[in-house]
């Protein structure tokens, strides 16, 4: 029993002292760490702090904009000078389904599905590897470690050869995992997966230079461009022999998803800036990176720059439409019984339209921000709600919330999920149903775990969310007052969580 008039019982003391004794490991440094110590002679820092620096990654959102100018280099499209102009005068630094692309992805079903996705994200999210290494550098963590003398037991002396040029090359590929994002935002600005997918047969690199809106200048840069997307496993060529000519490219399950009108939301320069701050985000009492860059919430930044929310609910949308399609081919049990449901901070309303179309009984209510649902009108069994979940969440048998809790601190999603259960209070079989992450050290799905954590680190710098294993859901569900819960693991990395009263 918990004694709480007596400080050492503090149940907030107890809460962080159990969370940090589960988290506490001796973190010793790998093989790589001679490349990112700062003294070490063969320290990489250097490079890694100008590769990553922001003046050299904003030429990687004009990528596409270059293909389409006749500027010699990328960093002239965006700062408009050279490199070394540049460097002379300022001192340099050290929707996945829309309509016409899901009959085309119409052989795609659920795990196939699920996982081409999983391909997809862990490729856009590359680049939060470089970004966390950049940080634990600047933060100085791995000088930190090494003058503990935990990490003698690889003596630098004792790497050679072989072993020093593995552990370069692995300090390497995470300076530039962000290549691999920015490609794949290139590929898609230049519409390169609709134009294979409409030429309707494999298309030679000719045929796809000479259709694609480029100026000629830029025509010999597309083959590199196509052969890392090969690498990455967005494009296949179908003899496979790695020539240029005579063969095809096609698409894979990933670039399916690829297709038109998908917005790159998370590699938008609003929502990349943030990680230039996270080591400065360290060192101030500011909630979120986010906050750190652009002095306000995503929310707050969104309900002011028009531009924001369209291309974030765009983004939801489509993962919305792609979740629809699962649950209700899927889930339907889930919605048995129910006569009406809210989907508490819904977007745009996607999954809740494909809801109540399919369930015509079910009365099911969108309910956002007002300037979400502004000019949303609803029809038949389906109507929008403005306002704020903190505040109070409209009556119903069931309360959805897909991707939601995810964005917020446990005190915040604590706060949502009283509201929630006061929203269905009384009701026969009323229940909250969450589609969110479960995080799982499933070492055998190295992949799956990795997307995992980038959707955590991102979490940390957009909102103050983070993503939760299963004692961390039941802690919360205990808090807010729930006395039951059941997972249900249908949705790839994601989970259908069912919480009762
Ligand atoms: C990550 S999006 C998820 C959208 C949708 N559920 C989906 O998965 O497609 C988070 C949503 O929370 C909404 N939101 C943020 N703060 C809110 C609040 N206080 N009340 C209601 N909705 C809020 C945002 O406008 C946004 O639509």
């Amino acid at each position: 029993m918990i004694n709480l008039a007596d400080g050492k019982h503090d149940p907030e003391l107890l809460k962080a002292q159990a969370c940090m004794e589960s988290h506490l490991q001796i973190h010793k440094l790998h093989v790589s760490k001679m490349f990112i110590l700062k003294d070490n002679p063969l320290s990489v820092t250097p490079i890694l702090q100008v590769v990553l620096d922001p003046i050299l990654t904003k030429p990687w959102h004009f990528v596409s904009a270059w293909f389409n100018n006749d500027d010699p280099t990328p960093f002239e499209t965006a700062h408009g000078r050279t490199f070394w102009d540049y460097g002379g005068h300022e001192p340099m630094p050290n929707n996945f389904f829309n309509d016409s692309m899901a009959s085309d992805a119409r052989n795609l079903h659920g795990a196939e599905l699920l996982q081409a996705q999983a391909h997809v994200w862990n490729h856009i999210f590359n680049f939060i590897n470089s970004m966390s290494l950049k940080c634990v550098v600047e933060l100085g963590i791995p000088d930190l470690i090494h003058n503990q003398g935990r990490s003698t037991h690889l003596a630098e002396g004792n790497l050679h050869g072989a072993d020093l040029l593995q552990a370069q090359a692995h300090v390497w590929n995470h300076i530039f995992n962000f290549i691999n994002s920015m490609s794949l935002k290139c590929a898609v600005e230049l519409g390169i997966p609709d134009l294979i997918l409409n030429h309707g047969k494999p298309m030679t690199l000719s045929e796809l230079v000479a259709v694609l809106p480029i100026h000629p200048t830029k025509a010999p840069f597309v083959y590199r461009l196509m052969r890392i997307l090969v690498h990455s496993g967005f494009f296949a060529q179908q003899n496979g022999s790695g020539d240029t000519e005579g063969e095809g490219y096609v698409l894979t399950n990933a670039s399916q998803l690829l297709v038109k009108d998908n917005p790159f939301t998370y590699l938008d320069p609003i929502l990349t800036q943030p990680w230039h701050h996270v080591s400065a985000w360290f060192q101030n009492d500011v909630p979120s990176p986010f906050h750190t860059a652009h002095e306000r919430t995503l929310w707050e930044y969104a309900s002011h720059e028009p531009k924001l929310n369209q291309f974030f609910n765009e983004a939801m949308a489509s993962d919305a439409r792609l979740v629809s399609s699962v649950m209700i081919n899927e889930c339907k049990g889930v919605f048995e019984g129910l006569n009406s449901l809210v989907d508490v901070a819904g977007g745009t309303g996607t999954l809740a339209k494909a809801l109540a179309k399919e369930f015509q009984h079910l009365d099911c209510t969108v309910f956002d921000l007002p300037h979400v649902v502004a000019d949303l009108e609803g029809s038949g069994n389906l109507k929008y709600l403005g306002g704020d979940m903190f505040e109070e969440i409209p009556q119903a048998d069931a309360i959805l919330l897909k991707w939601i809790l995810h964005d917020w601190n446990d005190e915040e999603c604590v706060k949502i999920l009283r509201q929630c259960k006061e929203a269905i209070k009384g009701r026969e079989g009323g229940k909250v149903i969450i589609i969110d992450i479960v995080v799982e050290n499933n070492k055998v799905e190295a992949r799956s775990t990795e997307t995992q954590l980038y959707f955590d680190m991102l979490m940390m710098i957009l909102f103050t969310g983070k993503e939760r294993n299963k004692n961390e859901w039941s802690q919360l569900f205990s808090d807010a007052g729930f006395t039951n819960f059941k997972i249900t693991p249908v949705l790839g990395l994601r989970y259908l969580i069912e919480v009762y009263p």
